[in-house]
């Protein structure tokens, strides 16, 4: 979800405005997901790189409106049916954060209908080296790819079909980087405060034209 500084900047706002703003778009994305059937949704909110690179005030910013996010529009995502899943190291966001975190698993846990995975505190070589550490810690020391996936955050979830990043930038940054080794990848444009839901019908029709092979001939 990249491009809520450059959109907020643009129109002479301030870069909070624009994360409130991102947050917008990521009910109608959600909603859409679900709309058009699709079974998993992730969300990059937050890396581990994030810390060092923002200023602390944002940092601070952000984390009340995921907080917020997390207990206002996630409750109605329990209603409807959704189950909420977190990729990353949660240990140490902000307690607040972790309550209302563990909350909302909790309450979603039996939930059927779409899945919708925050990336918070992510990094994907991190989750590597996490999950090999936790491997060698059971005393195993030859692995197969399967035992990796089982200690991903991701583990029981589907490898990504697709990959979209916005706001012009072409690069994967550290993003899920073991299981998107398949995915097709779409680059936009376009900030991320301005995705909507025809912004996914034509992410999907773009996906719908692609021909996966796999390493095989089509
Ligand atoms: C994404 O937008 C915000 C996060 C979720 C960390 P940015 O804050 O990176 O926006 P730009 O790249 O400065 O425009
Ligand atoms: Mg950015």
């Amino acid at each position: 979800m990249d491009g809520n500084g450059r959109w907020a900047t643009q129109r002479g706002l301030s870069r909070s405005d624009g994360h409130r703003q991102g947050a917008e778009a990521l009910k109608k994305v959600i909603k859409e997901c679900s709309q058009l059937g699709i079974k998993v949704v992730s969300v990059y909110a937050f890396s581990c790189e994030n810390w060092s690179k923002r200023p602390k005030a944002e940092i601070k910013f952000l984390f009340s409106l995921i907080t917020q996010f997390v207990k206002k529009e996630m409750k109605d995502y329990v209603k409807s049916g959704y189950r909420v899943r977190f990729s990353g190291d949660l240990s140490q966001l902000p307690k607040a954060t972790q309550n209302a975190i563990n909350k909302v698993i909790e309450a979603s846990k039996n939930n059927d209908g779409l899945i919708v995975n925050i990336a918070l505190n992510y990094g994907s070589r991190q989750e590597i080296v996490k999950a090999v550490n936790t491997i060698l810690q059971s005393g195993i020391r030859e692995i197969d790819e399967q035992m990796l996936e089982d200690c991903l955050y991701t583990a029981g979830l589907p490898e990504l079909d697709l990959v979209v990043r916005s706001s012009g930038e072409k690069r994967l940054s550290n993003f899920m980087l073991w299981q998107c080794s398949y995915s097709e990848l779409i680059f936009l444009d376009k900030y991320w405060p301005d995705f909507d839901e025809k912004t996914v019908e034509d992410i999907l029709k773009e996906y719908s034209n692609r021909d996966r092979r796999f390493g095989g001939i089509s």
